[in-house]
């Protein structure tokens, strides 16, 4: 599976940060926000990755994660001239999935859950269709929606309704097989003068190939777009890692975990940084010294 995160448009909610910077480059409490995506497509086993920005923006990606050989990973770049909707994706990263399949996440998305890296491995085996995944939201106009039969069998989808039909939010996250690119191409720009997604995925929905997997209350999916929910995503960050002693999204330590790397070289990576606790926490893990006390040893 190939993935691809999207990384374009202006940022324009988040003015004037976003004047100088891209969004998705601003830091969420102690790491870039792409740090978060890349992550979720980490743990999915997805090692083969590209970074879809303007070209303003994507020399600041690239100096940020390079080639991505240092995590094990192999990172391209590749422009998009003018935001045009998350399908548009599919066109310009046609090369890069070739005839492979397909996760696209959006740059500003962090997900976050008890067992979702085994959630993610098993919904990108042997996709056929597309995989959504469903959150529940309290605002569920400003996103897609969902309905369910209550059994988790989708029913309909709908691009921010101004009356949803549940309060079902399609996340980011986005699993296809290599049937998306063609869809992709075909596609004709919605109301909006856009390439939906909720286009495509509708398509998965008549064909009965859409499958839903619903990350329930115990769960967080917060996007970063508006002042508020990017200092909101930094808290939430913050509070878990002090509390726990933990890091999420530390793309060291996954690479690790996922056998990307081995631990030398983690901790290579980490000594890199040793100047900020988030270079001495990689460190830490990749020597062992923050295995858990009190587990028992296998
Ligand atoms: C996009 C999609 C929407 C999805 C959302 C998730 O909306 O069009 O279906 O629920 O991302 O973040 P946008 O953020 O482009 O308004």
């Amino acid at each position: 599976m190939k993935g691809i995160i999207l990384a374009g448009g202006h940022g324009t909610r988040l003015h004037p940060i976003t004047l100088g910077i891209s969004k998705q480059l601003l830091s969420v409490h102690d790491k870039p926000m792409i740090y978060y995506p890349l992550s979720t497509l980490m743990l999915a086993g997805v090692t083969d990755i590209q970074i879809i920005s303007s070209r303003e923006d994507l020399g600041g990606f690239r100096r940020l994660l390079g080639d991505g050989s240092d995590l094990g990973l192999t990172l391209s770049y590749a422009e998009q001239d003018k935001p045009r909707g998350l399908a548009d994706a599919f066109r310009i990263s046609a090369d890069h999935v070739g005839d492979d399949s397909a996760a696209l996440i959006l740059g500003d998305n962090l997900f976050h859950g008890p067992g979702f890296s085994s959630v993610l491995q098993e919904s990108a085996r042997d996709v056929d269709g597309c995989v959504l995944f469903g959150y529940p939201v309290s605002d569920p106009e400003r996103y897609g929606v969902g309905e369910t039969d209550g059994r988790g069998n989708l029913l309909s989808l709908a691009e921010k309704p101004a009356q949803p039909r549940s309060n079902l939010a399609i996340t980011g996250l986005y699993f296809y097989d290599n049937d998306v690119v063609r869809l992709a191409r075909d596609l004709q720009p919605g109301p909006r003068g856009e390439l939906e997604i909720t286009d495509i995925n509708r398509i998965y929905l008549e064909r009965g190939k859409a499958r839903l997997v619903e990350l329930g209350r115990g769960f967080v999916w917060l996007d970063t777009g508006t002042h508020d929910a990017l200092t909101e995503a930094g808290q939430y960050v913050q509070i878990l890692e002090h509390r726990q002693g933990v890091r999420i999204a530390c793309i060291e330590e996954i690479a690790w975990r996922m056998g990307y790397i081995d631990r030398d070289a983690c901790y290579r990576l980490g000594s890199r940084l040793s100047k900020s606790p988030y270079g001495q926490y990689v460190m830490e893990v990749a020597a062992g010294a923050r295995d858990l006390e009190g587990a028992a040893r296998p």
